[in-house]
């Protein structure tokens, strides 16, 4: 048994490690690919104005993507009791106001509880807010004692404190680097953040999370047409939309959905599927996020489904080495989004997300834009790093690697500033 069970890691590793080396990252090798018609419907008819994008088009493109990539919601949850676990007008020095309570979903004696965490600027009335999960637990954005520490099912890793698959107080602050809380406070937004796992676990089951509460009697796991891990994030974000309708505190005319790599990838489905989130921001997004399929550079869609098989949908299994067979590409999911502001972020060396992919896809989108008499991306070359492009729908190259630095947070909160609040 111990000599099967080492065989089999053997190949896996070897497996993993040949995959990086196919791994293409030449730009001469790209293979030639023709991207599905924005405008062209079902029916073969021309899309020419903002009306028929929004009957005919939009529609369309959002029950494909429904259908092939992410998978549907199969049903409604009932409302969720809020339950407050603390709040406080004494924040960041005095400067913030801070809010931490669960969302408690109940059905048939299963629940889920997704703890969410506000810091809102002390500024009269309602105010533009941030919302976007986090990687690491609410605990690990700020320094802050008072932040609860998630008791959700997270990946172990006891470098920074995560043993027995569960969050320490040495975790407390670890990703504090990538949320500049005090710096989205002073550009007069609110930041409302949550853990991911708090709603799907992220490993490759469908036991835990928020799918069983949703299970018909006798089923085991998504069918190949529901929801898995990626829907089930985007999900998530709308029910926080759902509970900041309610909150007098923030202006629900300016939520603004932001997501860093995978959770890229759900903040934009959430954006596209859900239209009261005024704006997105999508850094790092990368394969199934911002970046085109077709183009095959840096991760693919076999490979994100090999290494990640409880993010998309059944249905998407089927295009893994096929990407020329799918009915959509990447361009078609930031087109969802459209006329509302979005902005997109690169970085020089995450080469795995396919910038000049992401690059493309935000300008190819930016047509859509077009049909609004917005302007969209008109620089025809991929920008120089530090050079951002666009206005409405934007895009940046950052030099330096996979992350989200203070540069990312000055571009998008001078942006959100210009084309959220106004
Ligand atoms: C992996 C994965 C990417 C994802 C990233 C992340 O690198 O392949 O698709 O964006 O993890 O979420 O950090």
């Amino acid at each position: 048994m111990r000599r099967i069970f080492s065989v089999l890691f053997l190949f896996t590793f070897i497996n993993c490690f040949a995959q990086k080396l196919r791994t293409n990252y030449n730009e001469a090798a790209v293979p030639e690919y023709e991207l599905p018609d924005l405008f062209e419907s079902f029916k073969g008819r021309k899309i020419k104005r903002s009306e028929q994008w929004e009957k005919i088009r939009r529609p369309e493109i959002l029950q494909l993507f429904t259908q092939e990539v992410y998978g549907k919601v199969p049903g409604v949850l009932e409302k969720p009791d809020v339950i407050t676990y603390e709040a406080s007008g004494d924040a960041f020095g005095g400067k913030a106001i801070r809010k931490q309570f669960d969302l408690v979903f109940s059905v048939n004696n299963r629940e889920l509880s997704v703890g969410v965490l506000m810091y809102l600027p002390k500024t009269e009335g309602p105010v533009p807010v941030i919302v976007g999960y986090n990687f690491l637990g609410n605990h690990s954005i700020a320094g802050d004692v008072a932040i609860r520490i998630s008791e959700s099912w997270v990946n172990n890793n006891p470098s920074f404190g995560i043993v027995h698959n569960q969050f320490t107080e040495q975790s407390r602050g670890y990703d504090a680097e990538r949320w500049d809380v005090e710096k989205i406070l002073d550009a007069g937004f609110g930041l409302v953040t949550l853990f991911y796992g708090d709603v799907d676990p992220d490993r490759d089951d469908f036991e835990d999370g928020v799918q069983p509460l949703l299970y018909k009697e006798g089923q085991e796991e998504p069918a190949p047409d529901e929801w898995r891990a990626m829907a089930a994030w985007s999900w998530g974000l709308s029910r926080v939309m759902d509970y900041l309708e309610s909150d007098s505190d923030v202006n629900n005319e300016q939520v603004v959905v932001f997501g860093h790599s995978r959770l890229g990838k759900a903040a934009l489905w959430a954006a596209a599927s859900d239209q009261r989130f005024a704006a997105c921001i999508s850094n790092n997004s990368g394969c199934m996020g911002a970046a085109l399929s077709r183009r095959c550079f840096g991760e693919t869609v076999a490979v994100v489904n090999r290494n990640f098989p409880q993010w998309f949908c059944g249905n998407f299994k089927k295009y893994n080495g096929f990407e020329d067979r799918l009915p959509v590409d990447q361009h078609m999911l930031l087109a969802l989004i459209a006329p509302r502001p979005l902005y997109v972020g690169s970085a020089s060396e995450d080469l795995w997300a396919d910038p000049k992919g992401e690059f493309l896809a935000t300008k190819i989108a930016s047509s859509v834009y077009q049909l609004y008499d917005i302007p969209g991306i008109v620089a025809v070359k991929m920008p120089e790093p530090e050079h951002p492009v666009g206005g409405v729908i934007s895009y940046h190259l950052r030099t330096g690697k996979h992350g989200v630095t203070s540069y990312d947070w000055d571009q998008y909160l001078a942006w959100a500033k210009k084309y959220v609040v106004q």
